[in-house]
């Protein structure tokens, strides 16, 4: 085997959150009158709450002091958790419960590396509460994505060297974090146009020949 355990990124891999952070987002640049759309969003993706309502910021014509900042956060992300609870174990897609399977029956450990604060929340809407190994997120980190931060933690809640863990990622700032920790990684989705993957998956279940 080529590695000895995967370390997911959780939304845009495991599952699609984006739509949720979206609607969630949008009401609160609405309430500021600042243009958001998707565009804007996908630039939000691996990044800390409070970095990605910086970037949303940039389009702001004001001053916003730090206490109005966190009540801003704070209020998108009561908003989000609403819409979370819309999650179900039937958003877990079939080809990624699958693969999970056949990786862990070949003996790879499986772990999650998000940003997310909501991360445990996500998994056990997912019916993923005790699935994996061990889970670090954004609530044992300093620093967020593209820091190796997050991904370093799992590993070592894994109890494995980095250069033995394959991180998969959907965004260039996770694939930047793999690289700056000394792993290697796969990218799925829109992250295969930067160039920056060991892998470039069409699928996610090309995970099984991957790890081999
Ligand atoms: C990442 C998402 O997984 O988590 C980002 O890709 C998000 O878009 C970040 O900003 C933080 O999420 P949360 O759930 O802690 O607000
Ligand atoms: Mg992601």
């Amino acid at each position: 085997m080529r590695y000895r355990a995967v370390i997911f990124d959780l939304d845009g891999v495991i599952c699609h959150t984006d739509k949720y952070h979206y609607m969630a987002w949008k009401q609160v640049a609405d309430e500021l009158g600042i243009y958001f759309d998707e565009t804007i969003n996908h630039r939000l993706r691996g990044v800390s709450r409070m970095e990605s309502f910086e970037i949303i910021l940039e389009r702001f014509d004001g001053v916003m002091s730090g206490e109005e900042k966190i009540q801003y956060t704070t209020k998108k992300n009561e908003v989000y958790k609403e819409l979370l609870k819309n999650m179900t174990p039937k958003d877990l897609p079939d080809e990624v419960r699958d693969t999970l399977s056949a990786l862990r029956e070949k003996g790879l450990k499986l772990a999650i590396g998000s940003s997310s604060k909501n991360a445990g929340f996500i998994l056990g809407q997912l019916g993923l509460g005790d699935y994996f190994d061990a889970v670090s997120d954004g609530n044992n980190i300093t620093h967020s994505k593209p820091d190796p931060e997050v991904f370093v933690k799992a590993a070592q809640f894994l109890e494995e060297n980095p250069k033995d863990c394959l991180v998969v990622e959907d965004a260039k700032a996770g694939l930047e974090a793999a690289k700056a920790g000394g792993m290697e990684c796969a990218a799925v989705g829109d992250a295969v146009s930067c160039g920056l993957a060991t892998w470039n998956l069409a699928s996610f279940s090309e995970l099984r020949t991957v790890v081999e």
